[in-house]
């Protein structure tokens, strides 16, 4: 069973998100009123970082460039980005916030 790891408290993720570690991983936490999803920090399109972008219905796009991705899935939705980008489990809890490890 994959360990939940606290990464974070809610009321410390900003509009443009936080970067936050799992393990060695780099990870951006999105909020969206009581409800948080996570993706991979860096964007598949040049490596660049999310953090500072914004979300769009539910999407997370990148302040590079303008890709789209699914805050639900990672996947690309818009151009330049093709690639998707990862995407975590999350869970909330007494206003912190949990994400599963990912399976190796
Ligand atoms: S680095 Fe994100 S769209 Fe280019």
């Amino acid at each position: 069973m994959a360990e939940w790891i606290e990464v974070a408290k809610l009321d410390e993720i900003g509009p443009g998100g936080r970067h936050a570690l799992l393990g060695e991983e780099e990870i951006l936490l999105v909020r969206q009123g009581d409800t948080v999803h996570v993706l991979s920090y860096l964007c598949s399109h040049q490596d660049m970082e999310l953090e500072g972008g914004y979300a769009e219905g539910d999407g997370w796009v990148c302040p590079h460039h303008g890709a789209r991705f699914s805050l639900k899935t990672g996947e690309a939705l818009s151009m330049p980005a093709v690639d998707p980008v990862r995407s975590y489990s999350v869970k909330v809890e007494s206003g912190k916030v949990f994400v599963q490890e990912p399976a190796p």
